[in-house]
């Protein structure tokens, strides 16, 4: 059975990456939930998706300027609705306190702005060890770097490889760097390479998925996942399938 990731939370329905997204897609019972995270200034792990402050809060300017302190001041709710205006950027320990006492995995996507060595990795294990989180995780990024070097420090997290374009066994060079699970573009995804990849062993959980007919497909196809804005919508559908 297909599994209903809700990226960036219950984003379809509450701003994305915040606490009150991520409890509703508790509320709907998802199978999981996907965020983002990146480091401040004064090396802490937020969960925000742009590299910048300026389409989902009120404030302005790179996240790597600011402190978590700082970043706690912006206001994440109102771009997207006045109703939730006093909501937060999360750090990603106040997520994982959350979603301690669930059964809800958890994809978290690393957000690495820059190629020099930053820490990210390292922090993100030490949370999710901290947390017992370690083994309902998935770990993902369109930095394959980052990626190498989670899976330098812990071999047993599973990774999936982010791309946008497809291309031949895409297993094969997952398979080379160590990575698990392959995390795919909803375009780019056809039904031959699915059967592929997860006959091999590489479950494909597809991104994003909010239309409902692209959701029948992905069901039909069997994807390990998918991600969707509107997990309840899936979540209704997949019943029907
Ligand atoms: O992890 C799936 C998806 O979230 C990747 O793209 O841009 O939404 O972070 P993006
Ligand atoms: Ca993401």
């Amino acid at each position: 059975m297909t599994k209903i990731f809700a990226h960036r939370g219950s984003s379809g329905t509450h701003p994305e990456n915040t606490i009150t997204a991520f409890k509703e897609a508790v509320r709907l019972g998802v199978d999981g939930i996907e965020l983002d995270i990146q480091l401040t200034k004064d090396g802490e792990l937020v969960v925000i998706h742009d590299y910048t402050l300026d389409r989902t809060t009120d404030g302005t300017g790179k996240i790597l300027d600011y402190t978590v302190e700082e970043l706690k001041a912006f206001d994440a709710g109102s771009k997207f609705s006045p109703e939730f205006a006093g909501e937060t950027i999360p750090t990603f320990r106040e997520v994982l306190a959350l979603l301690q006492d669930t059964n809800i995995e958890l994809n978290i996507e690393i957000k690495k702005p820059v190629k020099e060595d930053t820490g990210i990795e390292e922090k993100m294990i030490q949370e999710l060890e901290k947390y017992q989180y370690s083994n309902r995780s998935i770990i993902s990024s369109f930095n394959h770097d980052s990626l190498k070097r989670v899976i330098s420090i812990n071999k047993d997290l599973e990774c999936a490889i982010l791309y946008m374009k497809k291309f031949e066994n895409p297993w094969e060079y997952a398979a080379e760097i160590g990575a698990k699970a392959l995390h795919t573009y909803r375009p780019e995804t056809d039904r031959e390479m699915v059967t592929e990849a997860q006959h091999k062993g590489f479950p494909v959980r597809v991104f994003t998925i909010n239309k409902a007919e692209d959701m029948t497909k992905f069901f039909e196809t069997k994807v390990a996942a998918i991600f969707t804005d509107y997990p309840e919508k899936a979540m209704k559908l997949l019943k029907e399938v």
